[in-house]
């Protein structure tokens, strides 16, 4: 696996190979590498030669009083993961490398990035597209590949490569859980252990909310209840059934649904998501 600190030596690197006919896939990471992480690259295996992964903790995607100072660091067990998934190319650029004329960003993501996580965290969609745009720039991958438990960050990046009419595919994988449920999540290393234990009904209530919608339950009831359940245990910051096509309100012909939250639960913040089909639609 080739390291790469500088984004002029990278950008030479790939030109090289892209001029052998190589097609490239781009996994943009902040490290703190699980196995949710290790299939996006399983992934860009299968769609390209060459793998490109990114570890950079984006500063511009932490709103202040937010982890960016905490945000776990675990670079060696990550390189060692990277290295076993055979990687080409490791990129860990520093931020004057991203951002060389200041952090002044010149792409606003626009309605989608103020609702659901938005309308907690106003400014943080900004800086993910910033940063992913950037790394768009000097990466100029063929394929980019994105976790599904950041669904709303997957839908603003595919609307970001629509809008700017970049050539890049984007790919999704399924989250990725833990055996009792809970997502996969860097942010889980923050759970107390007795905390790590409660964790899993946050995954088992949106379980139990596409069942009962599944039986009949009608949306508003279900949001309704299962906000109450969630409650005893988490504070919700907010749960919605919504379109998963666009995350805009469900209609009669809505088929593809996605129940998505976020809750705080002993200082850690946790989001998740399920979708599913709604038969007969
Ligand atoms: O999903 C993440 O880890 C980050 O938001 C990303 C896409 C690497 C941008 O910093």
């Amino acid at each position: 696996m080739k390291i790469f600190e500088k984004k002029k030596d990278l950008e030479l690197f790939l030109d090289t190979l892209r001029e052998k006919g190589n097609d490239i896939a781009f996994v943009p990471t902040m490290g703190g590498l699980h196995d949710g992480h290790l299939s996006l690259v399983d992934k860009a295996k299968e769609l390209a030669q060459i793998v490109v992964v990114s570890i950079f903790v984006n500063p511009t995607q932490f709103a202040r009083g937010e982890d960016f100072d905490d945000y776990p660091n675990t670079f060696e067990a990550d390189k060692l993961l990277l290295e076993s998934k055979n990687v080409d190319v490791l990129f860990l650029p520093s931020k004057e490398e991203i951002y060389p004329h200041g952090t002044k960003s010149d792409y606003q993501v626009g309605a989608i990035g103020q609702i659901l996580c938005g309308a907690f965290r106003p400014t943080h969609f900004d800086g993910v597209a910033q940063v992913v745009k950037r790394f768009f720039e000097i990466v100029e991958p063929n394929f980019a590949v994105f976790g599904e438990k950041d669904y709303q960050q997957l839908q603003i990046i595919k609307s970001l490569v629509k809008n700017l009419n970049l050539s890049i595919n984007i790919q999704s994988m399924p989250t990725q859980r833990e055996q009792d449920g809970l997502a996969m999540s860097t942010r889980n290393q923050y759970l107390s252990d007795s905390n790590r234990e409660i964790a899993p009904l946050f995954y088992s209530a949106l379980k139990d909310a596409k069942n009962e919608i599944l039986e009949g339950k009608t949306i508003s009831d279900a949001i309704k209840d299962t906000k109450n359940k969630l409650s005893k245990s988490f504070e919700v910051e907010y749960l919605e059934v919504l379109d998963a096509n666009n995350l805009t309100q469900i209609e009669t012909k809505t088929s593809e649904i996605i129940i998505i939250s976020a809750i705080r639960f002993g200082g850690t913040r946790l989001i998740d998501n399920l979708i599913f089909r709604r038969k007969n639609v």
